[in-house]
């Protein structure tokens, strides 16, 4: 692998390595700890695996992590790469005894590669139809067997039929303030460099419940101290440097506050489709509902009713919008 480019080297630097370095998400580790142990002393794979959740809380993490803890060898695949079903033989072909393959956004996988997985997923075995019309012949293979571990933004875009052949399914979830503080300590740490605890806390309160942004704040601040000052992560440094790239006091960007802007003054504070709201934004409608909104409503600054989105009281307060007192919105009937 060549040298990349200076964010990713970081991600790599900065992802943990093995489960006992990972902060968090102890019910997760707490069950995959259990599984680990008992396909250990059984001798058998580990069952699949099924990780959900919004973008940058620890997927991949854990899918690298395991294998690593089991002593087993890892490939690494991606749905959307995976077009036909002659795309993932390769990876079955290759597979070892109790290795892993890991199927990144797992719910972009086509279905004739989907249906493909059910058998190899379920007794480690595929057929194989050689030639076509009255010569075609299937070929039976058997595979070694394995571990899939998928991951997904969205566990509901996943048929049922693919959802039931993961024996464990985890959601994360995502982090609180005292573990986003806990990941920066460990990595500042890594990174050499100095972070007062007030600027750490700082940081950890603005990166939206999620470790990656949380690095990347990190990332950036480290940057902006060294160039504005002497080095060191301080409270006012934290402030300023977040300022300059539009973070604000709750850890929204720019796209975050577009999004509530758009559903306050376009569509009156909704309730919005999101297919309209994506449009007005000249966004997609996935980078939204998996990048933009699952903080959005872990923060209750919206909330999805059956006719659409909804900004809340919080969301008026927090953009510094004053709620008309004729506004109709359900919403404030009670306020
Ligand atoms: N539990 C954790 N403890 C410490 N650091 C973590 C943890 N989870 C994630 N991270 C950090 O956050 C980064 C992003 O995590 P990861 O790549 O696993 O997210 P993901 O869920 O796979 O995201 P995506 O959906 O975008 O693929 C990692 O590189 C790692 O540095
Ligand atoms: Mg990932």
């Amino acid at each position: 692998m060549g040298p990349g480019p200076p964010e990713e080297e970081n991600d790599i630097a900065l992802r943990p390595k093995r489960i006992a370095d990972m902060v968090g998400q102890r019910d997760v580790i707490d069950v995959l700890r259990i599984a680990m142990d008992a396909a250990a002393k059984r001798e058998e794979p580990l069952g699949h695996i099924l990780f959900d959740g919004p973008p940058g809380l620890g997927k991949t993490t854990f899918a690298t992590c395991i294998p690593r803890e089991m002593g087993v060898s890892v490939q690494l695949a991606s749905g959307p790469s995976l077009k036909a079903p002659k795309d993932i033989l390769p990876y079955l072909t290759n597979l070892e005894e109790r290795s892993v393959l890991f199927i990144d956004e797992i719910h972009r996988l086509p279905k004739t590669v989907e249906e493909y997985l059910y058998t190899a997923m379920e007794d480690f075995r595929i057929d194989i139809v050689l030639g076509e019309g009255v010569s075609a012949r299937t070929l039976n293979l058997q595979l070694k067997r394995f571990t899939l571990i998928g991951a997904t933004t969205r566990a509901g875009m996943l048929s049922g039929p693919m959802r039931d052949r993961f024996q464990i399914r985890e959601h994360l979830g995502f982090y609180s303030l005292a573990e986003l503080s806990e990941i920066l300590t460990r990595n500042a740490k890594k990174l050499s460099v100095q972070v007062d605890q007030d600027a750490c806390a700082e940081i950890a309160r603005r990166s939206r419940g999620t470790p990656r942004v949380a690095n990347n704040r990190l990332l950036w601040v480290r940057d902006y101290a060294l160039s504005k000052a002497d080095g060191r992560v301080t409270l006012p440094i934290v402030e300023d440097a977040l300022k300059m790239t539009g973070i604000d006091s709750l850890g929204l960007d720019r796209q975050d506050r577009r999004y509530l802007e758009t559903v306050i003054r376009v569509f009156s504070g909704g309730p919005a489709g999101i297919e309209a709201i994506a449009h007005t934004m000249n966004v997609s409608a996935d980078t939204l509902v998996d990048e933009v909104e699952p903080f959005l409503l872990r923060s209750e600054l919206i909330v999805r009713t059956s006719r659409g989105r909804c900004a809340t009281a919080r969301a008026f307060a927090h953009l510094n919008i004053s709620v008309k007192p004729d506004d109709q919105h359900p919403l404030f009937e009670s306020q």
